[in-house]
């Protein structure tokens, strides 16, 4: 007996089979429109890079558990890109002197990480990232914002069915430093246990409190904090908050887009002031839905020049299950709009003949590779999701006719070759 290989694909890796790829494409289809829209441009990059580019900025969770990293034959230190952020910012970087900046770009990369597979997570995922790069000012917050409305809109969502809860690095090192007396060195560990916040109970949390340092008296009023909501803002220094972009947004008109909320830090590592996140009303999906943030120095990586970017990440998996509990997932597209079915192999060329036509009318039209009985093809054709069916039949070809029949409706008629494409038109209408 040979040893057959597994058919299943690499554990927490997707195959996506048409119909599965029918609903992918028509939501992001959605998603692109909303970002071609305002105006994104869209751009694409290697899924190999250099190990380095995660490793110095995307932080410890990304670089030491979740990277796939690989040596290829001449010796460099590769990694599949768990995120497409230190791409783009590379790409800005090294295109920097024939850009006009502002710019705005998307993507929609694949993305490998080593994550235990589990509701939300999986090991290559697909995510649309959207950024803003070379400008500081507070209106490129309120676009992301308005931005990441209309594209929850373009797939069906209403405003109820999501929320996107906001942060800003600064007001959030400020609470710490000044409310909770958590030190410059203690910071970057407190930033990731606020991260685990609401993952964790409370027990485990202490727990990992007391490790960094933070007693029983620091972790009541680190909670305080993280629950005050609003109210937090008023305990904040004014000069703090003079330079935050997010507070300019809660002053503005947009205020409504956003809810401030101290317990959004985000896990990667190199945001540096707006962060947000935007969840799911319905508990079902506890985990973000995705989330982004404004990074000032990522392209410092590759050059002097001072680039900054603020965007966000928005995976296919989470996006998925959110249409799924909210009944908006899209039914897969059909194979076919037409079938045309020629009744003895010797009119399988006029078959084609008249595919050609339709096709050429803008109708998705096939015709059989292996020609079974009549009855046989219309069910096949029934299956295959068509609405209509040409049939050409001998007598009737010959005298330039073929029939036209509703899988539906079963109504069926004779008409001229040169009209078929209407009569086809008006019974899928
Ligand atoms: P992130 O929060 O690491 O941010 O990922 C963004 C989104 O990608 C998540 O909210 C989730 O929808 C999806 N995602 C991430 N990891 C997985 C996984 N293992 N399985 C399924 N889905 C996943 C970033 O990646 C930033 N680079 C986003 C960004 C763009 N920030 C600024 N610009």
């Amino acid at each position: 007996m040979p040893e057959y290989l597994p058919t299943a694909p690499y554990r927490g890796t997707r195959d996506f089979l048409p119909p599965e790829m029918s609903v992918r494409t028509q939501v992001f289809g959605h998603l692109y429109d909303v970002l071609e829209r305002y105006g994104y441009q869209r751009y694409d990059g290697p899924v190999l890079e250099s190990a380095e580019i995660y490793e110095r900025k995307s932080g410890q969770e990304i670089a030491d558990q979740q990277l796939y990293t690989l040596t290829d034959r001449g010796g460099r230190r590769l990694a599949l890109r768990p995120e497409m952020t230190p791409s783009v910012a590379r790409m800005i970087a090294g295109n920097a002197g024939s850009l006009q900046f502002p710019v705005r770009w998307y993507s929609h990369p694949n993305c490998h990480r080593y994550e235990r597979p589990q509701r939300g997570r999986v090991r290559e995922h697909w995510q649309i990232n959207a950024d803003i790069f070379g400008s500081d000012s507070a209106n490129c917050e309120i676009e992301i914002f308005e931005l990441v409305h209309d594209l929850m809109r373009g797939v069906g969502a209403t405003d109820d069915m999501f929320v996107v809860r906001a942060n800003d690095r600064n007001l959030l090192s400020s609470a710490l430093t000044d409310l909770v007396g958590v030190t410059a060195e203690q910071l970057p560990q407190v930033f990731g246990l606020v991260d685990r916040w609401e993952k964790y109970d409370r027990e485990t949390l202490a727990t990992q409190a007391e490790e960094i340092g933070l007693p029983d008296k620091q972790f009541e009023k680190l909670g305080d904090v993280l629950g005050a909501g609003t109210a937090l803002l008023d305990e904040l220094p004014e000069q703090v908050k003079e330079t935050s972009n997010l507070v300019k947004v809660l002053a503005n008109e947009a205020a409504g887009l956003v809810r401030f909320d101290p317990m959004i830090v985000r896990g990667l590592a190199y945001y540096t002031s707006t962060v947000f996140e935007v969840f799911d009303t319905s508990p079902e999906n506890n985990r973000a839905l995705f989330g982004g943030g404004r990074y000032s120095d990522l392209a410092g990586m590759f050059t002097s020049q001072q680039i900054p970017g603020i965007g966000f990440g928005m995976g296919d998996v989470t996006l998925m299950d959110f249409l799924g509990t909210h009944g908006l997932t899209p039914q897969p597209r059909s194979e076919v709009d037409v079938v045309v079915i020629p009744v003895a192999e010797e009119l399988a060329g006029a078959a084609r003949q008249v595919a050609t036509e339709l096709r050429g009318a803008g109708m998705r039209t096939s015709t059989p590779l292996e020609l079974r009985k009549l009855g046989k093809e219309l069910g096949r054709a029934d299956k295959a999701g068509a609405k209509v069916v040409v049939i050409v039949g001998q007598e009737d070809w010959a005298a330039g006719n073929v029939t036209v029949r509703s899988l539906a409706t079963r109504e069926q008629r004779v008409v001229a070759l040169t009209e078929a494409a209407a009569a086809v038109a008006e019974l899928l209408a």
